[in-house]
């Protein structure tokens, strides 16, 4: 077993996500790389312990970013930090020859993705990736095998999404997410976009034109010191696309909804395919369902299917077993892993999002800004 220094930059959410996923390494049976988390860095040090006392191989431990860079042990870096940080940090981590994972959006805006895709560019002996989990469920890799062998026939629409509830509630106090400053100008669309664009992408669909229609449904929040606050970030996002499909030429619309205000969903990551020959749904609401449908010419049947955890990549856990979240989590590194270690992904849905697709989701979402603000259709590619 190969072993890849890990040090995590923003050791808040996600940070521990990535933590647990590698404390439970061992669940997976078929993977050569193992990661190892050597150096911890975040802004203040009430999260430190935590780690460390959960993670006897770190050494390092530093809120001084310009010492963990300088670590010789760190061969890769995960960082997990607010969306205003991605930029400079991104191009530090990969101007400091180490690998990195980054958290999408993959920099606030597109000038900022520009420079982190230059960054990249110049220094082709870094393993990049982005982060995107979704992908990895069961009926989503089902999906995507059916998309590899093109069992859609001609594709007639796609209707897709993320839906989350956590900003329904008016009196909840503003954070980082819902200040501009460090989100950024695409509120739900840079918190939510790339996984949801992510399978779109993978596909090879490529978004023509977007009309955009969005809504900031709370324009002010306790600010969480006694006062109350501006709320300028975008809560919900619906986009229509004209999507390309470069494999039969065909031209389908996409619809897609980014939404923080979305009653009744906690978590709801959705897609369905609609095509000639054959159409699929999955919803995290019921994790462990895909829903199909072949048409050969007679009755149209939708087929329930029980997926249980038929992962890419293979764990000890019982196959009848259902999947969740943090299994998606573990999936995702495994990917990042396999494929720094081999070079190529296990299959074409089995790999984390590439700095291109991160390209294509900022042309996307700053399309989709002008098109609100101008209320026009956007060409996009
Ligand atoms: N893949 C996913 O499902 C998923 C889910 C949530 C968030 N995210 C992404 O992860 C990233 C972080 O989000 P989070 O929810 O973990 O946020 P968080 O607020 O929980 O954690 C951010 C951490 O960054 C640290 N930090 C801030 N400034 C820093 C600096 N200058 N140097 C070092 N550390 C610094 C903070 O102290 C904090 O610990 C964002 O890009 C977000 O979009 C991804």
């Amino acid at each position: 077993m190969k072993t890849l220094r890990f040090g995590i930059i923003g050791c808040g959410l996600m940070g521990r996500e990535f933590a647990a996923a590698v404390a439970r390494w061992c669940c997976l049976t078929d993977i050569d790389t193992k990661p190892e988390i050597v150096a911890i860095c975040s802004r203040r040090g009430h999260a430190f312990p935590w780690f460390t006392n959960n993670f006897s191989s770190i050494r390092q431990v530093t809120t001084d970013y310009a010492e963990f860079l300088a670590n010789d042990a760190v061969d890769a870096v995960y960082v997990a930090v607010p969306h205003h940080l991605h930029q400079p940090i991104y191009c530090d981590v990969i101007g400091a020859g180490k690998h990195l994972m980054g958290e999408k959006p993959f920099g606030i805006d597109k000038a900022a993705n520009d420079t982190i895709l230059e960054s990249i560019g110049r220094h082709p002996e870094c393993f990049v990736r982005c982060s995107s989990e979704f992908l990895f469920f069961p009926a989503v890799q089902r999906i995507g095998a059916m998309i590899e062998e093109k069992a859609f026939g001609t594709v007639l629409e796609v209707n897709c999404g993320f839906l989350h509830s956590s900003d329904l509630d008016p009196q909840k106090p503003l954070n980082w997410k819902r200040n501009i400053e460090f989100n950024g100008e695409y509120g739900c669309l840079g918190d939510l976009g790339m996984h949801v664009y992510h399978v779109p992408f993978r596909a090879g669909w490529r978004p023509l034109n977007v009309r955009a229609i969005l809504s900031n449904v709370v324009a002010e929040r306790p600010d969480g010191i006694g006062g109350r606050a501006p709320c300028t970030t975008w809560d919900n996002a619906t986009l229509l696309c004209e999507m390309r499909d470069p494999v039969t030429g065909s031209v389908f619309p996409l619809t897609m909804k980014t939404e923080r205000i979305a009653p009744g969903e906690k978590n709801t990551w959705y897609l369905e395919i609609l095509g000639t020959r054959a159409s699929a749904r999955f919803s995290t609401k019921n994790a462990n369902m895909l829903e199909r449908l072949e048409y050969e010419g007679r009755e149209q049947t939708w087929q329930r299917i029980d997926m249980g955890h038929e992962t890419a990549f293979k764990t000890i856990t019982g196959a009848i077993f259902e999947f969740g979240f943090s299994d998606a989590i573990l999936q995702m590194w495994a990917a990042y892993l396999h494929e720094f270690a081999h070079g190529n992904r296990l299959s074409p849905f089995a790999g984390c999002a590439t700095p291109e697709e991160t390209r294509l989701q900022h042309a996307l979402s700053t399309a989709a800004l002008e098109s609100h603000r101008k209320r026009e259709l956007i060409t996009v590619l």
